[in-house]
């Protein structure tokens, strides 16, 4: 039984003061996980406010080295250091906007695994490629680049979200059909280069997830919870993401 999962994607929003509010008013999990991904300014203050609780605090990028003449950047150690205990990579953000290719994506999740973090990678088609009926593939080629670049694949103690480009930031999430079917080729895809982790792989589903949308996709077989962007910066409609996943 795979243990259901909501996290937030602040991505550059927040303030010490929505910090503050989410350790006040965020209802504790009972049967579920709950992560936050605040930026890297707001790692500390979530990490401290939640010390005490089940809920984890991770980072929304790292780079590839531990260390070193990065300027600006940020590794999976410092995150580990803080007492953060995951990150998210592969964002479809920083893979339009940052110039973070296939290949760095997976230079990124060895590091973040490397840390003793536990990695959260995302993968999902464009629109373009929904159309032209190649979004698997594109899933597919985003997973075998970071699993081509493993000593040792497998799947324990890491996280997928497939987050469907179009769906991200739209208000348009994928219909539950859709976004089952898409998880359910990628739990095959995991089961076909690794047997045995194919019941206990998390696959979360991101994109205009809503209090209104939950519920309907989170009863689909391969939807074990989700990555909330918009909607996870108001306390009120997390925690009722939170409800409609428990119940
Ligand atoms: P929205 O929920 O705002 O569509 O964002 C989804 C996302 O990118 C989470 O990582």
């Amino acid at each position: 039984m795979r243990k259901p999962v909501v996290a937030a994607n602040w991505k550059m929003n927040g303030s010490l003061e929505l910090c503050e509010h989410f350790s006040c008013e965020l209802v504790r999990p009972e049967a579920s996980d709950v992560w936050i991904f605040p930026t890297a300014l707001h790692l500390r203050s979530l990490v401290d406010s939640f010390r005490e609780s089940d809920i984890a605090i991770g980072a929304q990028n790292v780079w590839c080295e531990p260390e070193g003449a990065f300027t600006g950047e940020i590794s999976a150690r410092m995150v580990k250091n803080l007492g953060g205990q995951l990150a998210l990579v592969g964002h479809s953000e920083r893979r339009a906007m940052f110039g973070d290719s296939d290949t760095v994506v997976a230079r990124k999740f060895k590091s973040i695994a490397d840390a003793g973090l536990m990695p959260v990678l995302c993968v999902g088609e464009t629109l373009e490629e929904r159309e032209s009926d190649s979004a698997f593939e594109a899933v597919q080629r985003q997973l075998n680049a970071v699993e081509e670049a493993w000593d040792c694949p497998d799947y324990s103690h890491k996280v997928i979200a497939y987050e469907p480009v179009w769906a991200i930031g739209t208000g348009k999430a994928a219909t539950a059909e859709i976004a089952q079917e898409m998880q359910g080729l990628i739990r095959d895809h995991v089961d076909r280069r690794d047997s045995g982790e194919r019941e206990e792989l998390r696959i979360l589903y991101g994109g205009s997830v809503k209090a209104s949308n939950a519920a309907e996709l989170i009863v689909q077989n391969d939807i074990d919870g989700f990555l909330v962007g918009g909607a996870s910066l108001d306390v009120d409609e997390f925690n009722e993401i939170c409800e409609a996943v428990k119940s």
